[in-house]
């Protein structure tokens, strides 16, 4: 990363995909250890019974699970074959289904659901702002949306940037704002061993 590009929020979205045996990897190891992040998404979105939620860019699928646990029903969106296979198959809930698609181009239908959610997704997103209009057109009224990365420092490099300096989850906060969200809230939490930082927001 390059101080031009400190406040992008996808400054990841040019990382080669998830596929093939890498793929398969990445995936395994984002099956444990994510419950942390999963939990946070939960508390940070008001998660009761009866919401519906959209996992965008699900992975394995840890908390989406998490989710039909505490009651709601969940549909998981994610580009990478691999991911979305591994989901199916750690999956035993009939409260979630998992769909192929991107933030970009959302399977879904105009106000589907009253959550959106995505963890460690969005620094890999192609367009941010094509994420957020879908994120936005997809929630009904009232709907909440919650994005949570990791937080990472100025300069890191490597895996070790793979999320958001606090400058980048202001631009992203600021993105939201542009794109009607209301209640546009930046957090920082200490979750399990590492950092994470967030953006909440809500729909009118
Ligand atoms: C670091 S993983 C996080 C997976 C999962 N949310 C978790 O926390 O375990 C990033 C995920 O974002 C997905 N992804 C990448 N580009 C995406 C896009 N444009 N739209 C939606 N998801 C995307 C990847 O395929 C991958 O599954």
């Amino acid at each position: 990363m390059t101080s031009r590009n400190l406040s992008v929020p996808n400054h990841h979205a040019h990382y080669p995909h998830f596929i093939g045996f890498g793929g398969l990897l990445a995936a395994a190891s984002m099956v444990l250890g994510r419950q942390s992040d999963a939990r946070l998404a939960a508390q940070r979105s008001g998660l009761h019974p009866g919401d519906t939620v959209v996992d965008i860019g699900c992975g394995p699928g840890a908390a989406a699970r998490h989710a039909a646990r505490l009651g709601a029903r969940v549909t998981g969106v994610d580009p990478a074959r691999v991911m979305l296979r591994v989901a199916r198959l750690l999956t035993r809930s009939r409260s979630v289904r998992y769909l192929a698609g991107s933030a970009e181009q959302l399977p879904l239908p105009d106000g589907a659901t009253s959550v959106v959610w995505t963890i460690a997704s969005v620094h890999h997103w192609s367009e941010v702002d094509a994420g957020l209009s879908e994120a936005r057109r997809v929630l009904a009224p009232g709907g909440r949306f919650v994005a949570i990365e990791k937080q990472t420092q100025p300069g890191a490099r490597g895996h070790a940037s793979h999320g958001w300096t606090d400058e980048q989850a202001e631009a992203f906060a600021e993105r939201c704002r542009a794109h009607g969200f209301t209640d546009v809230a930046v957090g920082q939490h200490s979750t399990g061993r590492r950092q994470t930082v967030s953006v909440t927001a809500a729909t009118l």
